[in-house]
């Protein structure tokens, strides 16, 4: 059987198994899927034995930029998100970097959720790795304008330069939101260590989507501040995690799985 691996630190909580193990008895394709933590500093060690045997690894953090060093070959998508979340191992033995993550986000939003993108006005919140990964595919999709609002502005200066022959892209401290979005995206790690970034009042309406890429058996914080702010249209990025590993099961398989009874299921199993 054709054996694929999830990598990453911590990793016993990672749904990737679960959710691949669901693919795979839902298309009929064979495959073997497990996890596995490094020694600390030990990603490119363990991915070397592993490729041996292994067709596919997906990788999470903190070793996407170990995955991208790793790789022989990137796709489009991965160079302009600097960071590979998926490996698959080429007929020539080669290693091809890709990146899925902002293939999860959009179609989770547009897709599953029904959220329209193109002409909305979009803010994103956080300028870390996990916003430049998604920059690319939410640029495709035509917003009327983009916004990026982090704490510290030079990260989200930074990323607009980096992503400006694909669209422009606005820059603002959290203090200088102020008017409401269509649409808005928290990107910040904060809520992984049960924080709340520092944020204004103002700039989330009745009428504002709310998305948070982290997600949890309970609404995460972030989503229940957007709540009392009076956002009535919320969603958790549980769909992006399974939106992920379904583009994820494409490019190794060819195949491409129906994700929405994969994430029902998840989601029942998360309460
Ligand atoms: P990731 O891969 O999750 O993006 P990262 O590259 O370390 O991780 O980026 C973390 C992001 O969350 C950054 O935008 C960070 O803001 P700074 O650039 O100002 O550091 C943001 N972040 C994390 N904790 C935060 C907090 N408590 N308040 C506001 N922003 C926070």
């Amino acid at each position: 059987t054709d054996r694929y691996q999830v990598v990453g630190n911590p990793i016993a909580q990672s749904k990737s198994p679960w959710i691949h193990a669901a693919f795979a008895a839902q298309t009929g394709e064979a495959i073997h899927y497990d996890r596995h933590r490094p020694e600390p500093e030990g990603f490119a060690a363990h991915a070397a034995v592993f490729f041996e045997q292994g067709r596919g690894m997906n990788v999470t953090a903190p070793y996407k930029l170990d995955a991208y060093a790793f790789a022989h070959q990137l796709t489009e998508r991965a160079r302009l998100a600097g960071a590979v979340n998926t490996l698959k191992k080429l007929p020539d033995g080669s290693l091809l970097g890709d990146n899925t993550d902002g293939y999860g986000l959009v179609s989770d939003i547009t897709d599953n959720l029904g959220w329209p993108v193109a002409g909305q006005s979009l803010l994103i919140l956080g300028a870390g790795g996990a916003v430049r990964g998604v920059l690319g595919p939410l640029l495709e999709a035509a917003p009327a304008s983009l916004t990026i609002a982090n704490r510290t502005l030079s990260k989200a200066e930074d990323l607009a330069q980096l992503f400006a022959h694909k669209g422009r892209i606005d820059c603002l401290p959290f203090e200088a939101l102020n008017c409401p979005y269509d649409l808005v995206i928290n990107a910040t790690s904060a809520g992984l260590n049960g924080e709340m970034p520092a944020l204004p009042d103002g700039f989330i309406g009745e009428q504002t989507r709310v998305y948070d890429m982290t997600y949890g058996a309970e609404p995460t914080p972030f989503l229940r501040w957007a709540e009392g702010q009076g956002a009535r249209i919320r969603a958790d990025g549980l769909g992006m995690l399974v939106g992920q590993a379904a583009e994820a099961f494409f490019v190794w398989r060819g195949v491409r799985p129906d994700v929405r009874p994969v994430l029902s299921a998840l989601r029942a199993e998360l309460k």
